[in-house]
């Protein structure tokens, strides 16, 4: 059976940024840090561990089937024109990956490729703040819209967007 895609998208201009703000400051707060591939140095050890986050995190997608290989991966996600480092956002406990935000650059709408936050650590608010971090790199590329499209099975993702202002797409 076909399956009909939750399409959602946020309006950059409309985004509360002092509210959602406050996820980034208490996940700080807790020890967490906030950075993108760009500043951490997009080098191939960088690449593979974001795609072995991006694995560990999308097996728990429903119906995402078998993920990429890594030349998949690099493939799809890396030699895209697309692709920009500053556009991944990455949450830190320490030295350790929890979590990933990955956005693609298009014409006039930044697409949100992936979320993914490591199992023990969700439920505290880090995919806002990765989300909200991101935001920043949305405006300096003057997108006026984030779009996304989730299982409709996947409820804490579309949640999630949902709080934070994505509405369903008219597109
Ligand atoms: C979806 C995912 C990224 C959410 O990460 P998270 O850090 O746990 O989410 P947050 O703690 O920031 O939650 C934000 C909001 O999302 C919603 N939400 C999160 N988990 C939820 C759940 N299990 N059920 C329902 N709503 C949920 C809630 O509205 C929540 O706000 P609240 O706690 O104030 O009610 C995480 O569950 C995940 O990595 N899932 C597997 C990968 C995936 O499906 N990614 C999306 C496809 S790209």
């Amino acid at each position: 059976m076909a399956v009909h895609w939750v399409k959602l998208e946020l309006d950059v201009a409309g985004f509360d940024q002092d509210r959602f703000e406050q996820y980034v400051t208490k996940c700080q707060s807790q020890g967490l840090r906030f950075t993108t591939l760009a500043d951490l140095g997009d080098t191939p050890e960088h690449r593979r561990a974001l795609y072995e986050l991006n694995k560990e995190c999308a097996a728990d997608i429903p119906e995402r089937g078998e993920f990429y290989s890594f030349d998949e991966y690099v493939e799809r996600r890396f030699e895209v024109a697309s692709y920009d480092p500053r556009g991944v956002v990455i949450a830190l406990d320490g030295e350790a990956w929890v979590g990933m935000a990955a956005t693609s650059e298009h014409e006039d709408f930044m697409f949100n490729e992936m979320t993914g936050v490591r199992a023990g650590y969700r439920g505290q608010g880090i995919s806002i703040a990765m989300k909200t971090f991101g935001m920043t790199f949305a405006e300096e590329c003057g997108a006026s819209r984030v779009r996304t499209f989730h299982h409709p099975a996947n409820a804490s993702a579309i949640a999630m967007n949902r709080k934070m202002g994505f509405v369903d797409a008219v597109d």
